[in-house]
């Protein structure tokens, strides 16, 4: 069988995404637990005991659960079209407990000078951050304030430099690859998030360019993380798997018998509320309970990645570099039957 390198799969003759590829372990682990594989961090100046960002959509990342993830050693980026932001800023107290924060490209300013005063991490969150008007805000906000700055999203590495040039310390890696994103259908714009993460990585490589890689969209397991890590993300960004839990905004419903949340895409009709465009979809999820359980999950799964691919560091498991393309009978294979 062939072992693949991360060039050889960014070589590949078409488009790959985590279900396709699989890490093989293939030297003797040094690790004798799994609590020796240490999975923390450095992001954008911070000190991350998991690569984990939540996704700044409106059923995802509120008050609570930007505090919980802060709290757990992960960084939790708050949305943008609920009441959060505005709660945020009346209450000092809170900036000790939330680290990042995300605006549009009509954020009213007063809001944006309070927020970069206060040393938030700031992520310009849109759709598209290949378009002019972004990459002026990234180059005017970083002209004004000492900020770092998240950008996205894109789906290929050719205008990382122009990201970085106009100041952009992190993007946001994946157009059409989350799990309640409809782009791709109505737009047909998008790749697989495992081709797009490694187009992007070396771009970065090749160029030399100061910039963290989030991968973002698509990712639906502890497996699915460890692959994003060992393919060069710095982290990764989270809708659906954190969406459903105890500190994620929204009621909780009883349907048919079993407890519910709702999450929706930022640009579905129930967030836009108006007929305009629609590139996202509303969707009902089990309830998971406290989104510490899903962390702990999160942080079992990558450890144990760590120690079969013999990585004692998450720098470790970006140098393996030995992955295989799966068949869809492989693929197959590997989910567990009933
Ligand atoms: P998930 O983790 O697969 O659920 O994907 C979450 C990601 O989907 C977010 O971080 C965004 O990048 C993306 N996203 C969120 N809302 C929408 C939408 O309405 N349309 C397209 N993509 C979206």
């Amino acid at each position: 069988m062939k072992i693949y390198s991360r060039k050889e799969l960014n070589d590949y003759k078409l488009s790959l995404t985590y279900d396709d590829i699989s890490l093989i372990p293939f030297e003797i682990s040094q690790i004798k637990s799994r609590a020796q594989a240490n999975p923390a961090t450095e992001f954008l100046g911070k000190r991350l005991q998991l690569p984990v960002l939540s996704s700044p959509m409106d059923t995802v990342s509120g008050i609570r659960m930007a505090e919980e993830l802060e709290r757990l050693g992960c960084l939790g980026v708050l949305n943008r079209f609920d009441s959060s932001l505005n709660e945020l800023l009346e209450n000092e107290e809170l900036t000790s407990r939330i680290s990042a924060v995300s605006i549009g490209l009509n954020t009213n300013e007063e809001i944006i000078t309070k927020l970069a005063e206060r040393k938030f991490i700031i992520c310009i969150d849109t759709a598209n951050a290949n378009n002019v008007t972004v990459l002026n805000k990234c180059e005017e906000l970083k002209t004004k304030y000492d900020v770092k700055l998240i950008v996205g999203n894109v789906a290929c590495g050719s205008t990382l430099k122009d990201l970085v040039n106009a100041g952009a310390d992190a993007v946001r890696i994946g157009i059409g690859g989350g799990s309640v994103c409809t782009t791709s259908i109505q737009t047909g714009i998008g790749i697989g998030q495992v081709s797009s993460l490694l187009d992007v990585y070396f771009a970065r490589e090749e160029a030399n360019l100061n910039i963290a890689l989030i991968a973002d969209g698509g990712i639906k397991s502890p497996g699915d993380i460890a692959k994003a890590i060992a393919l060069g993300a710095d982290a990764v960004m989270l809708g659906r798997m954190l969406a459903g839990t105890k500190e994620a905004p929204g009621e909780v419903i009883k349907y048919n018998d079993q407890l519910w949340k709702k999450y929706r895409g930022s640009a579905s009709f129930g967030v836009k509320m108006k007929n305009e465009f629609i590139e996202g979809e509303e969707t009902m999820i089990p309830y998971k309970g406290p989104v510490e359980n899903v962390i702990n999950a999160i942080s079992d799964g990558l450890r144990s990645a760590m120690s079969y691919m013999n990585s004692f560091t998450l720098e470790e498991l970006r140098s393996k570099n030995s992955f295989a393309v799966l068949s869809n009978s492989s693929y197959i294979e590997r989910l567990p039957r009933k």
